[in-house]
């Protein structure tokens, strides 16, 4: 991947989803493509903030913790403006994009420890070395104006009833109720794993809990949520909802969403369809504009292969198919 300096992160349409539509019985579904960023997700939003910002104040190297994604944003734009980028990533971990930081010309740095452990290294690091810190939580007012653009772009197309964005620490789905505060209110709904997520297990009052780290679910496992609370509040405030899935669960949604829309999405960030059928299934509403936050990039791809052969595209035209994989939800 080389980085261009001319691209939009991502200026594109929503695109709508008549075939899920129809099977779920919902008067508008909407999928945000956060795979049309440069990267593949919704961190370039971010990732470029930052290493503006870091740039602006005189920076000459950024640093993160990361369990991919964000790695391979924060890599790239740091490439785009000249800086040096140091990527501490969880040995441990699937490490996918790892390739794709190096070509970048980051330093991949592994760390033996947990994603919460990785981002505490890399601020450590950020500290003694005086150079940027794009960790979450460290500069939340770039994290929140970056993603608050998700919020703007809906907003110039469809007035949403609620949104549904996938959800680790948080940030993402705070910084979009950022974006609507004051513009809009729908129902900021959180999707996450079911194994390992503090937020989920904020909502519904259960510290307790397993915690299965997959390559499916990594994005979404944090045992420490670093926006928990702007997160809690966001979905507090706007009458949303948190909830959590396994792995199959994001395996379905994924496949479901290349039939219906032909896009390659993580598996991760399937689960919002996932919590769509839930919300609709709880509360009742049909009616309305329902907004998926989705993301790619090339983990979705090789990701959503894997997964290939487990579903048949047999009868999906008729909706049929769609409420058969739908009712496993
Ligand atoms: C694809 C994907 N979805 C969701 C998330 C979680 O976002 P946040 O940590 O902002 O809640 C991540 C974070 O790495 C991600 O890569």
């Amino acid at each position: 991947m080389e980085a261009e300096k001319s691209s939009e992160d991502d200026d594109g349409p929503l695109i709508r989803v008549s075939l899920l539509e129809e099977a779920l019985g919902i008067e508008r579904i909407y999928v945000d493509y956060e795979g049309r960023n440069p990267t593949g997700t919704h961190k370039d939003r971010i990732a470029r903030a930052h290493v503006e910002k870091a740039l602006n104040e005189g920076y000459s190297a950024i640093t993160v913790g990361t369990c991919g994604n964000y790695g391979v944003s924060i890599a790239y734009y740091a490439r785009l403006y000249g800086l040096k980028a140091f990527v501490f990533v969880p040995a441990g971990y699937t490490l996918e994009r790892a390739g794709e930081m190096k070509a970048l010309g980051a330093e991949v740095i592994p760390w033996s420890g947990t994603y919460e452990e990785t981002v505490t290294e890399s601020r450590r690091f950020a500290l003694a070395s005086g150079i940027y810190d794009a960790n979450p939580g460290s500069h939340p007012e770039v994290d929140y104006a970056g993603y608050s653009s998700i919020a703007r772009e809906i907003l110039l197309e469809v007035r949403p009833d609620a949104v549904f964005v996938p959800i680790g620490n948080g940030t993402t789905l705070a910084g979009i109720w950022h974006g609507f505060r004051g513009r809009a209110s729908p129902r900021m709904v959180g999707v996450t794993t079911s194994f390992g997520n503090q937020i989920l297990r904020t909502f519904y009052g259960d510290p307790s809990g397993e915690v299965a780290e997959s390559q499916f679910n990594e994005p979404l496992v944090s045992e420490v949520s670093f926006d928990l609370n702007e997160a809690i509040k966001a979905v507090m405030e706007s009458n949303g909802y948190v909830f959590g899935f396994a792995d199959d669960t994001a395996a379905r949604c994924a496949e479901l969403l290349r039939i219906t829309t032909g896009l390659l999405v993580l598996p991760a960030s399937a689960l919002t369809l996932a919590g769509l059928v839930k919300f609709v299934r709880k509360f009742g509403f049909r009616k309305g504009n329902f907004v998926l936050v989705l993301t790619g990039g090339v983990h979705g791809g090789e990701s959503t292969g894997a997964y290939g052969g487990a579903l048949s595209y047999n009868g999906w035209k008729n909706g049929a198919r769609t409420r058969a994989v739908l009712q496993k939800v």
